[in-house]
């Protein structure tokens, strides 16, 4: 993107955000940041209005207020509004009942002042499934903390969720962060969504074999399980673990448990402040067809195939929400519409940063989901490469995402409307480079991929190697359908044609294509019209996205 590009959007984003703030106080709308849903769509309302989450959330050990400073400018380079961070429960509470909110006071203090929103990572009894951010005198305590055992009786690094007192510590300590949460921003709506644990599950073993979990393993599945969570095997309707599920038995009740201990933390969470809680996911493999856990993914954690039985015994969390770490098109795909239900929304709270996912904002936002936030960015020089970028330093960090996220935050708040109102679509170009095809009604949008500005792959003398910049899977494409035959479409990498489905028999061309931005008040401002070559060949997305206004005609 360009620095003059760059200098408007973001100019045209804080100015956004200055009417977002006037707007507010107009409309004195106070509610504390919640969901809204309409017909099967979900959105995060913040400040009276829907809100796009452009997120990133910063690496695991950034947490502390003297590495703050290497984390806005990151944002700031990728135009994120909103950080993701987490709250550890070893830094709240080193010493058993007393409390320590200071990093949280001053991570309150420097969002603000950046302008950023926060959403927080509860990181205490499970950070990808371990107790590591547990304070020392939680996780060196098996007797009054016991961990899960195998069948054999062999202790596992992983809690268990039957542990009364670990479940009673972990959620006073998460009401202690909530209470205070309730005191400091309340009514300044910094911090906008609650995760609660991070990846939970268990590695290397499908669930606990305790005492109480076995005494819980052999009784009845309750109704509210039944109800949401149909078994993937014909068996008995009503009964145990196993005469309902089958081979699924351990991981479902695995997840039944995990569940219900998240429940207790996240309920007890939101009657000290009501803030939208999510969990997330070490993903399963979305592409092959379900099979019972055979040691391929942590079991218990809110996998597409158990999210029924989260819904039921974990009321209060909103959403189970997917972390793309899957390079794969075909898993990224079929993830988000596994994950994408009318009783859970989507929202993508981790991504990795590395260059192939900057494609994927189109399609994630394009689906009409809450927001999405790639992984590790700061600039502390860590990288979680092979899953993230091989790039550690500097704005290298944030290249695959600043220009999309540019985009975005200048119509960030009219997107998230459009979502709601569910108007919007996105395309990321698939590893098999394919043309992929968009429904909108009476068109049908094709987006092709590794195209020059001018001509057609057809002609003989066309030439051979593709654009710079597409040599890997790098294109993306997202519409918002404004009207009938009115859309917004922005993109990158990526060829848009429109062609007319009905009525059939109808010559059709565009009748404008307006480059532009919105203003602060949201109103479109048309820069010059695109027309002769610029359209001849449809419209053609480079590197640096652009937001056009295309409105189509019939002859
Ligand atoms: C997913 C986890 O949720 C993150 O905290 C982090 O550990 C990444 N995996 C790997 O970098």
């Amino acid at each position: 993107m360009s620095k003059r590009i760059g200098a408007r959007l973001r100019g045209a984003s804080l100015a956004l955000l200055a009417a977002g703030a006037a707007a507010q106080a107009a409309r004195g709308t106070n509610a504390a940041p919640h969901l809204e849903s309409h017909d099967g769509r979900t959105a995060l309302i913040v400040d009276g209005a829907p809100f796009l989450v452009l997120g990133a959330q910063a690496n695991n050990s950034s947490n502390y207020p003297a590495v703050l400073g290497k984390v806005w400018p990151a944002l700031d380079d990728m135009h994120a509004n909103t950080l993701e961070i987490p709250v550890a429960w070893e830094q709240i509470e080193p010493v058993e009942g007393r409390f320590d909110f200071t990093y949280v006071d001053t991570l309150l203090a420097q969002a603000r002042e950046h302008g950023k929103h926060l959403v927080l990572l509860w990181f205490g009894t499970w950070k990808n499934t371990s107790p590591s951010y547990a304070p020392e005198w939680v996780k060196f305590d098996d007797k009054r903390f016991p961990r899960m055992v195998d069948r054999d009786g062999k202790t596992s690094y992983c809690l268990s969720p039957f542990g009364d007192e670990t479940l009673a510590a972990d959620r006073k300590a998460f009401v202690a962060l909530m209470t205070h949460l309730a005191q400091v921003d309340a009514a300044r709506h910094t911090v906008i969504l609650m995760q609660v644990e991070n990846e939970v599950g268990t590695y290397g073993l499908v669930r606990d074999f305790g005492a109480k979990a076995q005494a819980a393993f052999e009784r009845p599945v309750p109704a509210a399980v039944l109800a949401r969570q149909p078994s993937p095997v014909r068996r008995a309707a009503t009964g145990t673990w196993h005469e309902v599920y089958g081979d699924y038995a351990d991981e479902y009740f695995h997840a039944w448990a995990i569940a219900s201990y998240i429940e207790q933390v996240a309920s007890a969470g939101r009657d000290a402040f009501p803030l939208p809680m999510y969990v997330n996911n070490a993903l399963r493999d979305a592409v092959e067809p379900l099979a019972p856990w055979k040691n391929n993914f942590a079991s218990g954690g809110p996998t597409y195939d158990v999210i029924g039985i989260y819904k039921a015994a974990a009321p209060h969390i909103d959403i189970a929400a997917p972390d793309l770490y899957n390079p794969a098109s075909a898993q990224i795909d079929a993830t988000l519409a596994k994950f994408q239900r009318p009783d859970n929304p989507l929202w993508v709270p981790e991504m990795s940063h590395a260059p192939g996912y900057g494609r994927v904002v189109y399609a994630v936002l394009g689906r009409g989901s809450l927001g999405i936030a790639p992984f590790g960015i700061d600039y502390t020089t860590y990288t979680n490469f092979p899953l993230g970028a091989k790039e550690s330093a500097g704005p290298a960090i944030v290249e695959p995402f600043a220009a999309s996220y540019a985009v975005f935050a200048s119509m960030d708040r009219p997107w998230a409307r459009w979502a709601f109102e569910g108007r919007t679509h996105g395309v990321a170009e698939g590893d098999d480079r394919k043309d992929q095809t968009v429904a909108l009604g009476p068109w049908t949008a094709t987006v092709s991929f590794q195209e020059w500005q001018f001509g057609d792959k057809s002609w003989p003398n066309h030439p051979a190697e593709p654009p710079p910049g597409t040599e890997r899977p790098s294109g993306g494409v997202a519409i918002a359908q404004l009207g009938p035959d009115e859309f917004v479409v922005t993109g990158q990498h990526a060829r848009v044609r429109i062609a007319s489905t009905k009525p059939q028999g109808k010559g059709a061309m565009f009748a404008r294509v307006e480059e532009g931005h919105f203003d602060a008040a949201g109103q479109w401002v048309m820069e010059r019209n695109w027309n002769g070559d610029q359209t001849d060949w449809g419209l053609n997305f480079t590197a640096s996205p652009v937001i056009l206004k295309v409105r189509m005609g019939r002859y």
